[in-house]
């Protein structure tokens, strides 16, 4: 090899080196809602832990392995007026050959155990906690998340409650395409594969909103597949899950019941309210829609502009989603739309 390609290589590792430490400090890259170093619960924690481990052993091997390289480079490099001569030239070594796959071997497993156990650990919740484990099943739909409670009789979307310092026993299933199920700060990534059901557990260690996030590529809304998961305190978990398991509320003044009209024409086929006739399973359920925070699975906050401008172009604000008026030829005047917002927003 010739000094000026040692040179550049060396600038372009240099580089990447430097690209790296760059990119940590870009705001949120190590302490925000996106963030795996931020770990609040025990699967977020091992994860965290595994990934450190795994860098310290890789960060050994770089050195070790690129000192003896370029230890040898300058050690033995030809020095001015020296003559070039060929060393004495051998074939193979028993003993430095069979050395070196022992020493890979040995390496690798100082990787591979704590990998695995690590994988072992997140895949489900321990043994001695499984009694107090609460049940997940959770959906990836183009382009947003259904959470099914089958324990507590709860079906809801983009917003997933649990309770602080509880197991959360999670399986992971998709309807269309593959997805991934990520909260960066608590665990994951888990697939959600067609035809399958993944599972996975995490548990929140302080009350908090955390994000989340599909993280395989599932088409034009991937970008726009959000979710939160709501760390709530006992109590207002279990406040949570009484408000839940209620039907929807009946519409009370002028606009609701008018809204209430409208959604019974169109919104119903893919929309479901408990209680009511509406039995839709293509969209999320919207039985307490007007208690979450968020809209467009959880990429709009939800108040009445957005409500509006998703009612009146659904297209638009979130490309490629189910919520397609024209294919279904619905058309909703201002008033229609006014009314479904006032009873919507009712639905608490
Ligand atoms: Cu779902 Cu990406």
């Amino acid at each position: 090899m010739n000094a000026g390609r040692i040179i550049t290589i060396g600038l372009v590792s240099i580089f990447c080196v430097g690209l790296y430490l760059v990119s940590l400090f870009v705001p949120g890259s190590l302490d925000g809602a996106l963030s795996y170093m931020v770990a609040n619960g025990p699967v977020a924690a091992e994860q965290k832990s595994v990934f450190w481990y795994t860098i310290w052993v890789s960060a050994f091997l770089l050195v070790a392995v690129g000192g003896v390289f370029l230890y040898a480079i300058f050690r033995f490099r030809a020095k001015p007026g020296q003559d070039f001569n060929v060393p004495e030239q051998s074939h193979g070594s028993t003993m430095v050959e069979v050395g070196l796959i022992v020493v890979s071997c040995v390496l690798l497993l100082f990787i591979a155990i704590p990998n695995i156990n690590a994988l072992r650990f997140v895949s489900e919740v321990p043994q001695a906690r499984k009694g107090e484990a609460i049940k997940v099943i959770a959906i990836g739909h183009q382009w947003w998340w259904e959470f099914q409670y089958p324990e507590l009789g709860i079906t809801t979307a983009n917003e997933m409650h649990i309770p602080v310092g509880k197991p959360i026993d999670i399986e992971i299933r998709s309807v269309d395409s593959l997805h991934s199920f990520w909260v960066p700060q608590l665990a994951g990534k888990m697939d959600a594969i067609p035809g399958q059901h993944n599972t996975m557990w995490l548990q929140a260690d302080k009350a908090d909103k955390y994000y989340g996030h599909c993280t395989e590529y599932c088409g034009d809304s991937h970008a726009n597949m959000r979710f939160f998961v709501m760390a709530d305190e006992a109590a207002d978990f279990d406040k949570w899950v009484k408000h839940e398991t209620s039907n929807a509320v009946a519409p009370d003044t002028v606009e609701q019941i008018n809204g209430h009209r409208v959604f019974m024409q169109g919104c119903n086929s893919c929309h479901a309210l408990t209680g009511t006739d509406a039995m839709g399973v293509v969209g999320p359920n919207l039985t307490h829609f007007g208690s979450r925070t968020s809209l467009g699975s959880a990429i709009f906050p939800n108040d009445t502009k957005h409500l509006v401008d998703w009612l009146k172009d659904p297209q638009g604000v979130k490309p490629g989603n189910k919520m397609n008026l024209e294919q279904v030829n619905m058309v909703l005047s201002n008033t229609d739309i006014n009314d479904l917002v006032a009873y919507l927003q009712s639905l608490k």
